[in-house]
């Protein structure tokens, strides 16, 4: 029986310990750090996901036999690394496969050396050339910050003056760190945006249905941008034959691509792709599963996650191995009030068991934690209720069915998760 250790402390990883957890050769799963959502074989380990030393010795202890990356700044901060190199087994790309996620600079210039379909671009370091080349560009125009910046170094500006603003933001007052050293600047792309996700163990690759995710904080696609308020999986409008394409088309040659630059990419890559009929464009690359996406393809998959994580890690997954249920998969994602701004932490929630005792229904925390017994908020994205149905309206009418059975003061979320039409 093999013990597992998850690194991160999102509702994508209490999805990906809730699956392992499932597989008959798994014992014990533990979470570092986990949240407050941890239950049965699964076990919070109280270390942060960069903390290289503690994460090794940890896993050296208690014989870890597979550990898995949810949260990319774990690679970034060279948790692969350290284990690839203690030959301890682990699911994730490592420091230098990773950057096709952390440098978008270094992204865009493997998509075109690599011929994948993307946006015309340029990259910078000077910010008079930036604001040069974007005035160049036909309008808008977008601006990205080259580093991680959570999801708010991307800037589509629809004038000089908000390129003036952006350029201004990023590389001279720095709003994003060191993040904005570089910048890319490519031509707007119009279409409807998807969430492709693929297991890669270096070479080979798997590539799973369509999910979109539901990136505003309002309804109508309205307000900021957050992590997520929800997803949904299949897609029915993205067809296998688009599928093979994205797998033929961008996932082989970024793995060549990744792997010419010295390191083979193991683990869930997951190209966030802008489709307008039938065309499509890679939007960006990350290196891990999305969440809220992973939350829906854990209550879709079918098969052992560990067996195939496994698979991945050893440099031998097979595509016959991965098969998925019939039906639909969603999530809607219950936050805080004031998400993605300011907002208060430490409020009891209520209600969760119920909403599980409905049919179909995980409930998959996110920022909660446990406060002198209680349940209580810990973060922005607070929980995911998930469901399964034949269709997608029976899942999404059970889901919002069990969300008005939890309870928090100032709760929010989106009530039209999964009513988009293609
Ligand atoms: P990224 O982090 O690069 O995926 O960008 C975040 C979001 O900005 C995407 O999900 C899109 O909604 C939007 N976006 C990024 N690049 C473009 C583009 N070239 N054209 C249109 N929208 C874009
Ligand atoms: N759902 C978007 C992300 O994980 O990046």
């Amino acid at each position: 029986m093999a013990d597992v250790l998850v690194i991160g402390s999102g509702g994508r990883e209490q999805a990906l310990a809730w699956k392992l957890a499932q597989s008959p050769s798994v014992s014990k799963v533990y979470v570092a750090p986990g949240n407050g959502g941890s239950r049965g074989k699964v076990e919070n380990v109280a270390i942060g996901f960069t903390d290289v030393v503690k994460l090794l010795d940890f896993a050296r202890e208690k014989a870890i036999d597979l550990t898995v990356i949810g949260q990319e700044a774990a690679s970034e901060a060279g948790v692969v690394d350290a284990f690839s190199a203690a030959n301890l087994k682990i699911f994730g790309p490592n420091k230098a496969a990773a950057s096709i996620e952390t440098s978008k600079a270094f992204s865009k210039d493997l998509m075109s050396e690599q011929n994948i379909p993307t946006a015309e671009y340029k990259n910078f370091t000077d910010s008079e050339a930036a604001r040069r080349y974007a005035k160049s560009r036909p309008l808008p125009v977008v601006i990205k910050a080259d580093g991680l910046a959570t999801g708010k170094g991307v800037i589509i500006a629809g004038n000089e003056t908000e390129i003036d603003q952006a350029i201004d933001d990023i590389m001279i007052k720095k709003t994003f760190g060191s993040s904005g050293d570089t910048v890319v600047v490519e031509d707007f792309l119009k279409g409807q945006e998807a969430s492709l996700h693929a297991l890669c163990d270096g070479h080979n690759s798997v590539i799973f249905p369509a999910s979109q995710d539901y990136k505003q904080i309002f309804d109508g696609d309205k307000g900021p941008n957050t992590g997520g308020m929800g997803a949904f999986t299949p897609v029915e409008w993205v067809t296998k034959d688009l599928l093979d394409r994205v797998n033929n088309d961008v996932v082989q040659p970024a793995l060549q691509g990744v792997a010419n630059h010295g390191a083979p990419f193991t683990g869930c890559l997951y190209p966030g792709l802008m489709i307008d009929g039938d065309n499509f464009k890679v939007l960006e690359f990350n290196a891990r599963f999305g969440d809220p996406e992973a939350e829906v393809y854990m209550r879709l998959l079918d098969s052992d996650l560990y067996e195939i994580l496994n698979d991945c890690a050893s440099g031998t997954l097979d595509h016959k191995k991965v098969s998925w249920k019939a039906g639909f998969a969603v999530s809607v994602v219950v936050a805080s009030p004031g998400y993605p701004g300011e907002y208060p932490k430490g409020l009891p929630i209520t209600g969760i068991e119920e909403a599980e005792s409905q049919n179909d229904i995980v409930v998959f925390h996110a920022g909660t934690d446990i406060k002198d017994g209680q349940l209580v908020t810990a973060g922005g994205r607070v929980l995911n209720v998930t469901a399964l149905g034949a269709t997608l309206d029976e899942a999404l009418e059970k889901a919002y069915a069990a969300v008005k059975l939890i309870n928090f003061e100032g709760m929010h979320y989106r009530t039209d998760i999964g009513r988009r039409s293609s």
